[in-house]
C-alpha cells in the first residue's frame, strides 16, 4: 500500500488576488481555471480529515497531520477518492460529527510542480497557497526552493502568513466553546450539581473534551480541566494553544488553583483561556493572568 504523499505549502492572505494572478501568469504558469470546493472536515482525535467535493472533479477523501507553523512547511496527506460523496459525508457525519463546512472558489495555476491556489474562501476571504508537491523520496529541497522563489516574486510578507487551516478559521472560538458545551451536559456531578465542560485546543487544531467526575468519596472527584488534559496526551499531543471552561452556573467558570497549574504544564503563559457560563457571559485572558509568577517545568533542573 503507498504511504503518505508529501508537500511543501505555505498559506497566505491576499490583499490583492488580480495581482497574484498577474505575476504568476507573467512567471509563465498554466491556468488550469476555476474549481469550486466545499470541504466537510469531521471531527476527529488527530490531525483532520475532510470530505472534498469538487465541481469539476469528484470527491474524495482527504487525511493530513500537519503541524501549525509559520512557515513553508511539510504536509502529509492521504487522497482517497470517493464515487458516493451524499451518502459517505452522511455516514461521517453520523459517526464522527462535523466540525466545520468550508466552501470557495479556487483559482488553479502550476508552474514548476508547484500548485498555485487563488482561493475566494466564503465567509473568510481572499487567500492565495502554494503546496510544492513532492517527488517520491524527494528530501524535499528542491520543493521547498521553488515555493521560496514563488513567496518572493508574489511579495509574500511574513505577516501575511496563515499558520492555521481553513477550518480553524472559520471554526475558531465557537468549536472550542461548542464542545465544552456539548461536554459539560454529560458531566457526573450528583454532589455539587455544579456541571463542568473543559475543550482544549491542541497544538495540531485538534479539540480534546472533559467534564468533572465527582464521587461519593468526595475528595476522589476529578475536575473537568484535568480529565480534557488526560484525553488530549491520550490522543497523542503535547501542548495546548487554547482552552475554553464552561460551567452551569450564573458567572463565568473560573478554573480553580490545581487546574491552573495542569494548563500550566502544557501551555504557553501567552496562551488563551475562555471562561464561560452557561448564561452566555464569558471572559478571555490569557493564561498568565490566572496564574501570574507560575511555577513551571523549566524551572526544574
Ligand atoms: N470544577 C471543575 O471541574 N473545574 C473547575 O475549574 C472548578 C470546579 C468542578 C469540581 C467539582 O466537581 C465541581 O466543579 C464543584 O466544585
Amino acid at each position: 500500500m503507498p504511504g503518505p504523499r508529501r508537500n511543501v505549502e505555505l498559506k497566505a492572505t491576499d490583499p490583492h488576488p488580480q495581482r497574484s494572478l498577474e505575476v504568476v501568469r507573467g512567471l509563465g504558469a498554466e491556468d488550469q481555471g476555476v474549481l469550486h470546493q466545499r470541504d466537510t472536515y469531521f471531527r476527529v482525535p488527530s490531525g483532520r480529515l475532510k470530505l472534498r467535493e469538487q465541481e469539476p472533479g469528484g470527491a474524495s477523501l482527504v487525511q493530513y497531520d500537519r503541524v501549525d507553523a509559520a512557515e513553508a512547511r511539510e504536509s502529509r496527506y492521504r487522497l482517497v477518492p470517493v464515487s458516493d460523496p451524499a451518502e459517505t459525508r452522511e455516514a461521517l457525519e453520523a459517526a464522527l460529527g462535523t466540525l466545520a463546512v468550508v466552501e470557495k472558489d479556487r483559482h488553479l495555476l502550476l508552474w514548476e510542480g508547484v500548485r498555485i491556489h487563488l482561493d475566494d474562501v466564503v465567509g473568510l476571504g481572499s487567500f492565495i497557497e502554494l503546496e510544492g508537491v513532492a517527488a517520491e523520496g524527494s528530501d524535499l529541497l528542491s520543493e521547498l526552493e521553488r515555493v521560496t522563489q514563488l513567496t518572493e516574486a508574489l511579495d509574500i510578507a511574513p505577516e501575511r502568513i496563515l499558520r492555521t487551516s481553513y477550518s480553524d478559521q472559520v471554526l475558531g472560538f465557537d468549536a472550542l466553546i461548542d464542545a465544552a458545551r456539548a461536554v459539560m451536559a454529560r458531566a457526573h456531578a450528583p454532589y455539587s450539581r455544579f456541571h463542568v465542560g473543559a475543550a482544549l485546543r491542541a497544538e495540531d487544531g485538534s479539540i480534546h473534551v472533559g467534564a468533572n467526575v465527582e464521587n461519593a468519596a468526595f475528595p476522589l472527584g476529578n475536575c473537568a480541566e484535568a480529565s480534557a488534559v488526560g484525553a488530549l496526551i491520550a490522543a497523542g499531543r503535547r501542548e495546548i494553544a487554547e482552552a475554553a471552561v464552561i460551567g452551569d452556573g450564573d458567572e463565568p467558570c473560573v478554573p480553580c488553583g490545581g487546574c491552573r497549574q495542569r494548563l500550566r504544564e502544557l501551555m504557553p503563559l501567552s496562551g488563551t483561556v475562555h471562561l464561560l457560563a452557561d448564561t452566555g457571559a464569558h471572559a478571555t485572558m490569557k493564561l498568565e493572568e490566572l496564574l501570574p509568577r507560575s511555577f513551571g517545568p523549566e524551572f526544574l533542573p
